[in-house]
């Protein structure tokens, strides 16, 4: 299936054809003016241009030929040569029965589908998460899951921080705290290579507190800087008791992360960090030398990706730094080489924040000199990187705790549910459930208001963080989506109680009509957020939908609607929108309580 526009596109094309005109002029949208049609086509514009006729002579002749196809209930012009259309109720009638039929709500399938990886989250080792990463995390989750629904195979890699220098540094801090951990034994020293325990020296809270301690000794004091220097080359070089001290780092973390990441709802297919990389540098710093790529500048090797045409300065990539130190951008060169020799993907989508667009021009840019975003066919892999502004704070700032630290994912979310739950008590919600089921729907508005909050914007937007506001019911907000979700189930169950069932939807009438088209427009909303990669267009259709419910459901009865079919028409179109909602808000990721 396509979507209605698209169907009105293909005859309004056939329609400039037959009248001598380009096709590619003859797109039809929703209407911007709904009270003159539901779709407009403006293609008698340019099509004037093109001939040298009058625009409103040329949209004339198309409508000739549209208002014989029996698919309108009036084609009408409007200003210099806008064609207006309004389809038939019989017309919308049928869309909707072929949409309640389809498992895919009338969402075509992309052919043909693509392997594309998403890199998202990016946290990193002993370090808790922060903003950036939580909203890296909801937008990169609902990305995924479009790209899902969209019909491609999807990837999705946590991209773990867990190499460089940071690691060196908490080498070093444990090392002053628990010297005579078997991880320092001399080289020389015959348990040197092991074996090591089992069990980490250090669980989570513990490298929460060690990191900002070791990154606080670095700045103050140069000879730690150094300790941490050698100490990460060390790392690096592979010395066995460092290696399995810092694997320790790493797995205490992963554990961490999983269970943060699992609160909210996000997961990955693929674990992988900066570090499983390594072996790549060193042949593929070689491959850049040999092919001329890779030069020295100012002692650190760097590969000049500047283009001539470039409006701002393109600096150099630095590979590696004057003392030999692998920098961000080796890593993430690296990456996409490992990418494409273990998945071939024909599109990677790096979900960053924005202020690391030049990084990523960098990068990308580095690895189509070296021909590394090749595929097998010969086609180059897309990099796109989908950057994002940050959450802030009422002072306009990146969002901080009051104390001026990292808020924890764990303690945000807590925030979150206890707002949801005075949200509940004040709208007299989930009255009287049990204690386990009123926790359990708070945190589900909870999380729905943070990631509403986060996707209802354009993405490269700013947004302030106000967690009052978007807990509440009413207004474009997580919450109110969950509700509209919860009546329409309240109403299928008291249906059901009664013992009516939903119907076939019949073609509509005049309450229906707008719920219809809105129910119709979901190809579009998907197509619009996939392409763009604009989840906002998912969140905007999620709340519009569920405003035309709204107004249905209070323009007619239902339950005490007398004529049986009727009744039961309604009931499923009652039912679709339920589907369709749900759909949609699984793909923002936000869950649905049966009741509340
Ligand atoms: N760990 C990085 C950070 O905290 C984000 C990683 C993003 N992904 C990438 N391939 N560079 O900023």
């Amino acid at each position: 299936m396509s979507s209605i526009a698209d169907h009105l596109t293909g005859v309004v094309s056939r329609a400039f054809e037959a009248a001598g005109l380009p096709a590619e002029l003859g797109l039809v949208v929703p209407s911007s003016r709904p009270d003159l049609g539901q779709f407009q086509c403006n293609g008698a514009l340019p099509a004037a241009k093109k001939v040298g006729a009058k625009p409103r002579d040329l949209a004339e002749a198309v409508a000739e030929r549209l208002r014989p196809t029996g698919l309108f209930a009036d084609v009408s012009l409007a200003g210099p040569g806008f064609i207006n259309l309004t389809l038939t109720d019989a017309f919308l009638g049928e869309r909707l029965a072929a949409m309640a039929a389809d498992g895919r709500l009338g969402v075509p399938r992309a052919e043909p589908p693509r392997t594309v990886i998403l890199d998202y989250g990016g946290p990193n080792v002993a370090k808790p998460m922060h903003v950036g990463h939580l909203r890296a995390s909801i937008i990169g989750e609902c990305l995924k899951r479009l790209c899902r629904f969209v019909g491609h195979d999807a990837l999705g890699d946590v991209h773990l921080g867990d190499w460089g220098l940071p690691m060196g540094m908490l080498i070093g801090e444990v090392a002053r705290r628990q010297p005579d951990l078997p991880y320092f034994a001399p080289a020389s020293a015959e348990n040197a290579s092991g074996p090591f325990p089992d069990d980490s020296p250090v669980s989570m809270e513990d490298l929460e507190a060690l990191y900002p301690a070791a990154a606080a000794a670095c700045r103050e004091d140069p000879a730690r800087l150094e300790e941490a220097r050698r100490a990460t080359a060390e790392l690096q070089a592979g010395r066995p008791g460092y290696v399995a001290l810092w694997r320790h780092f790493v797995d205490v973390s992963i554990a961490g992360l999983r269970r943060d990441f699992a609160a909210l709802g996000v997961t990955f297919d693929l674990w992988k960090g900066e570090a499983d990389v390594h072996p790549l540098i060193d042949p593929m710093v070689a491959e850049l030398k040999d092919k001329g790529l890779a030069e020295v500048s100012e002692g650190a090797l760097v590969v000049r990706v500047a283009r001539d045409d470039d409006k701002t300065d393109m600096p150099p990539l630095i590979l590696l730094k004057s003392d030999g130190a692998v920098m961000y951008g080796t890593t993430d060169v690296a990456t996409i080489l490992d990418r494409m020799r273990a998945h071939q993907p024909h599109l990677v989508l790096y979900v960053v924040d924005q202020r690391q667009h030049l990084h990523f021009e960098q990068v990308f840019r580095a690895a189509a000199l070296a021909g590394y975003d090749k595929r097998p066919d010969g086609g180059a892999a897309g990099l796109e990187h989908i950057g994002f502004g940050t959450m802030n704070g009422p002072d306009g700032k990146p969002f901080k705790t009051r104390a001026g630290g990292v808020m924890k994912l764990q303690d945000l979310i807590r925030m979150a549910s206890d707002s949801a739950m005075a949200r509940l008590d004040e709208a007299g919600l989930a009255e009287g459930y049990p204690a386990e089921e009123r926790a359990e729907i708070a945190r589900m508005v909870g999380l729905a208001a943070i990631k509403f909050a986060d996707l209802g914007n354009h993405r490269t937007s700013n947004y302030v963080f106000e967690l009052d506001r978007f807990t509440r019911f009413e207004g474009k907000t997580g919450p109110y989506l969950q509700y509209a979700a919860v009546r329409i189930k309240s109403l299928l169950r008291k249906a059901r109680d009664l013992g009516f069932e939903p119907g076939a939807p019949l073609p509509p009438g005049d309450v229906e009509r707008d719920l219809v088209l809105a129910l119709g427009r979901l190809p579009d909303a998907v197509a619009a957020a996939w392409d763009k990669r604009t989840p906002n267009e998912l969140a905007d259709y999620a709340h519009t939908l569920a405003q035309e419910f709204s107004r249905f459901y209070n323009a007619c009865h239902i339950l005490s609607e007398s004529d049986a079919v009727l009744r039961d028409s309604r009931l499923g179109l009652a039912a679709l929108t339920l589907r369709t909602l749900e759909r949609v808000l699984d793909l923002l990721g936000i869950e649905v309580p049966d009741r509340m």
